[in-house]
């Protein structure tokens, strides 16, 4: 079998991909190791950049999040006994759209579909080969046949547990890491969120986050230690916690309800480099991973995709290798602004184990200027909304 991009990972980075390269007549194949349900099962975040709009709707795939999400103009960040409000409308002309990855990637996988995009799924031992060739290959095994795909370029989208990432030599990685010493708790529920935007609370009791995938559909999260296991949390503890950790005035008016989905993921920041060797590409979470205080993990994919995108079209239809040439280059200025956003969005508002009384004075201050100052509240919002790409 012969392509021309094959790609490792159909989540977010690997449809979105596929779908705008097919749109300008370059040959995929998608290669995922799961059932198309068990991806769509996934529950992860809802903020999106208007970047990611617009390839969204450059992908032509993008008319029922214009339809169905929810336009946010600012967010509330409450921080003990005061809470202000960061208006990205003012500050930067510019919002976030709130619909669920779920939703993106349903959507993504139906484009897929109607255009007979060609996706193989419960694919085995996926391998790469050749990378640092012109005559890449990839070999993998479903259903215990083995197959192998002859192409001219491999993108790894296969997340933080694939393959692509290792397949780069240890002489040509670096990595960098940020564990942290916590988790989020996140539920799901059938009810209405507590406020129409979303609420970031830095407590003395640990950090919560109030969300929403739609006006009957709530997203909440609070900071747990990384020991804690979903089992340990009946919903009544859970709310009763929340509740504790936002302001009063939410916390009043809080509609609680049974979780339909209840699940601990731990913090991390992570970045390889270079993203690129030679054919094979790195896009998304197999490259990097922010915490999700900042909400990026599926914007910085967004741009990796834009990026690489633009880069194979370029080689392909004008014979120019400069955007492929400097992908890992603009892809990490990128990522790295939002890796640096995301560690001081997570500093900001959550309890660290070893903070002594000056920590706690200096975290105090840095709330104050974000909420005194425009200029920093401006630079919240600028990152917020997402940088140029
Ligand atoms: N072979 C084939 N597929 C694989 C392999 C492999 N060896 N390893 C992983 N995959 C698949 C996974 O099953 C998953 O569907 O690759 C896909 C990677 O998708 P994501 O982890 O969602 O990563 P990405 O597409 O880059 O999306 C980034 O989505 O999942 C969130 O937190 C993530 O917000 C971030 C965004
Ligand atoms: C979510 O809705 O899941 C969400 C929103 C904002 C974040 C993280 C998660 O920063």
């Amino acid at each position: 079998m012969r392509t021309q991009v094959a790609i490792v990972g159909g989540g977010p980075s690997g449809l979105l991909l596929s779908h705008l390269l097919h749109r300008n007549g370059i040959d995929t194949i998608v290669l995922e190791r799961k059932t198309k349900e068990y991806v769509l099962s996934r529950i992860r975040a809802g903020v999106l950049e208007t970047g990611f709009v617009d390839l969204m709707r450059e992908a032509k795939v993008a008319d029922r999040m214009d339809k169905e999400c929810m336009i946010h103009d600012g967010t509330v960040i409450s921080y003990g006994n005061s809470q202000f409000r960061i208006d990205f409308k003012e500050l930067t002309g510019s919002h976030v759209v709130v619909y669920g990855q779920t939703e993106v990637t349903r959507d993504l996988y139906e484009a897929r579909d109607a255009m007979d995009g060609k996706i193989v799924f419960n694919t085995e031992g996926v391998t790469i080969h050749d990378a640092d060739t012109v005559t890449p290959y990839v070999t993998y095994n479903v259903s215990g046949a083995e197959h192998r795909i002859d192409c001219d370029f491999v993108a790894g989208c296969d997340g933080f547990h694939g393959v692509s990432r290792n397949t780069i030599p240890l002489s040509v990685r670096r990595e960098y890491e940020k564990l942290y010493p916590f988790g989020w708790l996140g539920i799901l529920s059938e009810t209405p969120p507590v406020h129409d935007e979303l609420i970031y609370s830095g407590s003395d009791r640990g950090f919560a986050l109030c969300s929403m995938r739609n006006q009957n559909l709530s997203r909440y999260y609070i900071q747990c230690p990384l020991s804690d296991t979903p089992s340990d949390w009946t919903d009544a503890a859970f709310w009763q916690e929340l509740k504790r950790r936002i302001p009063e005035e939410f916390a009043e008016k809080l509609i609680s309800g049974p979780s339909i989905e209840k699940s601990i993921a731990p913090l991390r920041s992570f970045v390889t480099e270079p993203m690129r060797w030679g054919r094979l590409f790195l896009c998304g979470d197999a490259a990097h991973i922010v915490p999700p205080t900042g909400a990026k993990g599926l914007n910085t994919a967004a741009s990796d995709v834009h990026y690489l995108n633009n880069g194979l079209l370029q080689f392909y239809q004008e014979g120019n290798s400069e955007g492929i040439d400097r992908y890992s280059e603009k892809a990490l200025a990128r990522i790295w602004k939002a890796e640096r956003f995301s560690w001081a969005a997570t500093k900001l508002l959550h309890n660290f184990p070893d903070q002594n009384a000056f920590d706690l004075k200096i975290q105090q201050a840095d709330v104050d200027f974000l909420s005194d100052n425009r200029e920093a509240r401006s630079v919240f919002a600028q990152n917020y909304v997402g940088l140029p790409y």
